[in-house]
């Protein structure tokens, strides 16, 4: 029986999110430049949604670039931007047929023109399709979403616009990145690293975590089921007991 076979499908996590670490370590390893790493990255972000969309998992998102990528060596951070702009522009045609949807999340605007003009022109020709919703967190960093989203709610509220008492979950939910998706039921970092990096830090309060020894480029579809299964036998109780979820 294939891993995918084994996945059960009544039981799918309907987001699924992955930080994608290790492009370096996995060109270093082989040694080669790290950018090296970030191209052999594709084909695991390639894998990752075909993988995905197979299934049925609605929604997928993941972490490309972190606001604080931007530290790294300019010709590290220029390679990264003009292999986003290539990888999009030979992955459209992909996207079209898987009926995919493209969308993004993270400060869009801080990001170079022609990736924004690029990434717009594709979230434009996917709006249409329904299935697998695949989000890409660019220039993302979870502080700056809430901060953005806080500084949104007050200038609501100096115009006189909201009670105290209106900000409650979906209030505050409404004005994140991540307004209309789902919160994520699993995350995935692949790369052996224990953090989250700054990432979707509200959207994942109650997300199960899955950490994987396996470095970015070597990710595919049989590592996305080996989570997925993982995910599966666990039990999900927010805050309930164990027969409390048993007897529902
Ligand atoms: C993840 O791989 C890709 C990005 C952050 C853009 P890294 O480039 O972080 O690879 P490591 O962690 O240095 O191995
Ligand atoms: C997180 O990976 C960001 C992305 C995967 C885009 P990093 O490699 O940048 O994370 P840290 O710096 O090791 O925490
Ligand atoms: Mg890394």
């Amino acid at each position: 029986m294939s891993l995918k076979e084994k996945v059960d499908r009544t039981k799918l996590p309907k987001h699924v999110a992955i930080i994608m670490d290790g492009n370096g370590r996995w060109a270093k390893k082989k040694g080669n430049q790290r950018i090296f790493g970030h191209k052999n990255g594709v084909k695991a972000v390639r894998e990752a949604v075909e993988g995905a969309g197979e299934i049925g998992v609605e929604y997928l998102t993941l972490y490309a670039f972190s606001t604080e990528n931007w530290n790294r060596p300019k010709q590290e951070v220029d390679a990264l931007m003009s292999l986003l702009v290539s990888t999009l522009n030979s992955e459209s045609g992909t996207l079209m047929e898987n009926n995919v949807r493209l969308r993004s999340i993270g400060d869009i605007a801080g990001l170079p023109k022609n990736v924004q003009q690029n990434l717009s022109e594709i979230i434009k020709k996917t709006e249409k399709n329904t299935g697998l919703t695949l989000i890409l967190a660019l220039n993302y960093s979870a502080r700056w979403e809430i901060i953005n989203a806080v500084q949104n709610i007050v200038a609501e509220a100096k115009q006189g616009d909201i009670e105290l008492d209106q900000i409650n979950n979906d209030y505050f939910e409404k004005h994140l990145n991540t307004c209309g998706f789902p919160d994520p039921d699993l995350l995935i970092r692949t790369s052996g690293e224990f953090r989250i990096s700054n990432f979707l830090i509200w959207q994942i309060a109650y997300t199960e975590l899955y950490f994987t020894e396996v470095l970015w480029p070597d990710f595919n579809r049989d590592e996305l089921y080996k989570a997925i299964i993982d995910y599966q036998k666990r039990e999900r109780r927010f805050g309930k007991t164990s027969d409390q979820i048993i007897n529902s």
